[in-house]
């Protein structure tokens, strides 16, 4: 395997174990560790000795969202140039199944990449939401989409207009994740799933994900669309600059809706 800077890769039993490795950070996804979990992705896809692929963060945090101190400078027109959120359009292209294993913090970009996945195995102190209202902007990599069609319309109004976050039992009962586990075998429990579907037909399980994918995503591509040409423009507001810095200052924003 690579050697990466941002993540950890070992295979286990056919599966490709993806682990984001950023602990200081709350595993925050800057693009160097997005660009090396596409790359990541890709060699298991095309690795014959996996068969299913588990992505994780540590206990504390699967992911805390997109890296804020990477972004709060940049303005509308840089944030187009960078298309960093193109980065998870790798993720949807891996034909092999994706479990993510989600242990405490899961938002924003953490929990876009989260339902960026196939299936998701939460511990019971797994915390799902999309915060980036707090900081002045809105989900950018899917989180309007993915969340609407998993969660509901009203579940996905609260967390993205009023910051609600979901504790994994509420995550279960809304059908954003699969199945929860106390917190010391979230791991166990997504490796031994994975495994079992690694052990099954791989053409039929390739084409059943595409084929529930087809299902889930018609129309997913226009509204991802839009939503990340919104992300994109919020940076060229005031509001997003403070929200931001208000973030990195460890201070409350002041909105002037401008
Ligand atoms: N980006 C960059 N750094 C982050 C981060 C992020 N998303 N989340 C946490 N960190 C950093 C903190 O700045 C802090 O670093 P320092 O020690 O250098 O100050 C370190 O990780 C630990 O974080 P906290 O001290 O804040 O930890 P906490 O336990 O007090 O709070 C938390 C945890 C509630 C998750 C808090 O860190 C938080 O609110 N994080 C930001 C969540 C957020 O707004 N995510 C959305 C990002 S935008 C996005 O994702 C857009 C998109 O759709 C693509």
């Amino acid at each position: 395997m690579e050697s990466y800077t941002t993540i950890i890769v070992e295979v286990i039993d056919r599966v490709g174990l993806v682990r984001l490795n950023r602990p200081q950070a709350l595993n925050a996804l800057n693009a160097t560790l997005m660009e090396e979990l596409g790359d990541a992705l890709i060699s298991c896809d095309s690795d014959d000795k996996v068969g299913a692929i588990v992505i994780t963060g540590n206990e504390k945090a699967f992911a805390a969202g997109a890296d804020i101190k990477e972004m709060v400078d940049a303005s509308s027109v840089e944030m187009i140039k960078r298309d960093n959120i193109s980065r998870f359009d790798r993720i949807r292209s891996i034909k092999k199944p994706i479990i993510a294993a989600v242990s405490g913090w899961c938002l924003g970009g953490g929990n876009e990449l989260a339902m960026s996945c196939d299936m998701i195995v939460a511990s019971e102190t797994a915390r799902f939401g999309q915060p980036e209202i707090t900081i002045g902007v809105i989900p950018g990599a899917g989180g309007t989409q993915r969340l609407t069609k998993a969660v509901g319309k009203a579940i996905a109004m609260e967390m993205v207009l009023n910051n609600r976050t979901l504790s994994a039992e509420e995550a279960l009962q809304h059908g954003l994740v699969n199945r929860v586990v106390p917190v010391e075998r979230y791991l166990e429990e997504a490796l031994g799933l994975a495994k079992e579907v690694a052990s099954r037909a791989p053409l039929a399980v390739r084409f059943g994900k595409e084929a529930i994918n087809h299902a889930y995503e018609s129309f997913l591509s226009d509204g991802l669309r839009d939503e990340r040409q919104a992300f994109y423009f919020l940076f060229a507001s005031q509001d997003q600059k403070e929200g931001m810095i208000a973030f990195i200052e460890k201070r409350q924003p002041i909105w002037k809706g401008e």
